[in-house]
């Protein structure tokens, strides 16, 4: 079996799909046990309902809290709390952005104490009081505003000495709380996912992990602005590691929004759609393996992913 096979398995049309996959299953369980990530690559195809395309990223932020904002009331219905997972980022955290129309549009839309939350991912060795964390940031642009009880937060301490017992305690709280219902998402420029950067596992947990020196000058501008220049510069100011939910943690979501937004996530956007090896690009495991991801980008983070693949091309 060799990648030109996989090609083909992959293009082909749905109902013989099924067929070769059973063919191959059968005759070389070995060889689909090790590579099943990539020969399931066809389980689920992506609809064109799943992706939704904006003019902007005030557009597409705006598409984004509604749905948002839906799906939380939905869950609502059926459970007494919700569990959602936030990130931090330029995507959610710029003006006019994700965090600031739900924090200015929606704050009464829901009842927050009955929501649950989450991060994904921690700078290592930066408290939740420095203004660079991911704790703090959270804190200050969304948690704060909509007034959600403190005892609702578990966002990750990056502070702490024993970080091995700060991942296994999340990953105990979330099965505590019978699992996450939404995951909102950004994409690193590399096709990180929360922090989990090229290399990842499809299995992987909640963990300590090296930064990419990619995602390290894809960071190092907030580094900069925050503080207001008094602290260190340049890449040398971003911490060499952070602590992140891994790939299976975001995975078992029940649903995922992924927002992109501007020409420096073409690529990775690209790379995710055409379902590049998730080995180097993680973000292609949403693709391939998840139950349930909306996809909204901005005209110009969907630009290299052109429009008519969608009904002509692998969809
Ligand atoms: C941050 C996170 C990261 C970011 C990604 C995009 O909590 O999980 O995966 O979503 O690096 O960052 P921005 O939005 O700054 O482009």
């Amino acid at each position: 079996m060799d990648s030109k096979c996989l090609f083909v398995i992959s293009f082909a049309k749905t109902k013989i799909k099924f067929a070769l996959l059973l063919f191959i299953c059968i005759t070389n369980p070995i060889f689909v046990l090790k590579q099943n990530f990539t020969l399931f690559a066809s389980y689920r195809r992506l609809k064109q309902s799943d992706i939704i395309i904006e003019s902007d990223y005030n557009s597409m932020s705006r598409t984004a809290v509604k749905m948002f904002i839906s799906e939380l009331k939905a869950v609502l219905q059926k459970k007494d709390k919700a569990v959602v997972m936030l990130p931090t980022g330029g995507t959610y955290l710029s003006k006019g952005g994700f965090y600031q129309i739900l924090t200015t549009e929606y704050r009464n839309a829901i009842d927050w104490s009955r929501v649950i939350f989450f991060n994904l991912d921690e700078y290592i060795g930066v408290s939740p009081k420095d203004k660079r964390s991911y704790n703090y940031q959270l804190m200050e642009a969304v948690l704060e505003p909509l007034g959600v009880p403190l005892e609702n937060i578990h966002l990750f301490d990056g502070s702490i000495l024993n970080v091995k017992e700060e991942c296994a305690k999340r990953e105990q709280w979330i099965k505590k709380l019978g699992g996450i219902d939404i995951t909102l998402l950004g994409i690193g420029r590399n096709g990180h996912i929360g922090f989990n950067e090229p290399g990842s596992l499809r299995n992987s947990g909640t963990r300590v992990v090296d930064l990419s020196l990619e995602t390290k000058y894809q960071n190092m501008e907030y580094f900069k602005d925050l503080g207001g220049g008094d602290l260190l510069s340049g890449i040398d100011s971003v911490p060499d590691q952070a602590i992140t939910v891994g790939i299976a943690t975001i995975l078992s979501s029940r649903e995922i929004f992924l927002l992109a937004s501007g020409q420096s996530k073409a690529e990775a956007v690209k790379n995710m759609l055409n379902e590049e090896n998730p080995l180097l690009n993680p973000a292609s495991f949403l693709i391939i393996n998840s139950p349930g991801v909306c996809f909204i980008f901005d005209d110009d983070a969907f630009s290299l992913f052109h429009e008519s693949q969608l009904q002509g091309g692998p969809f």
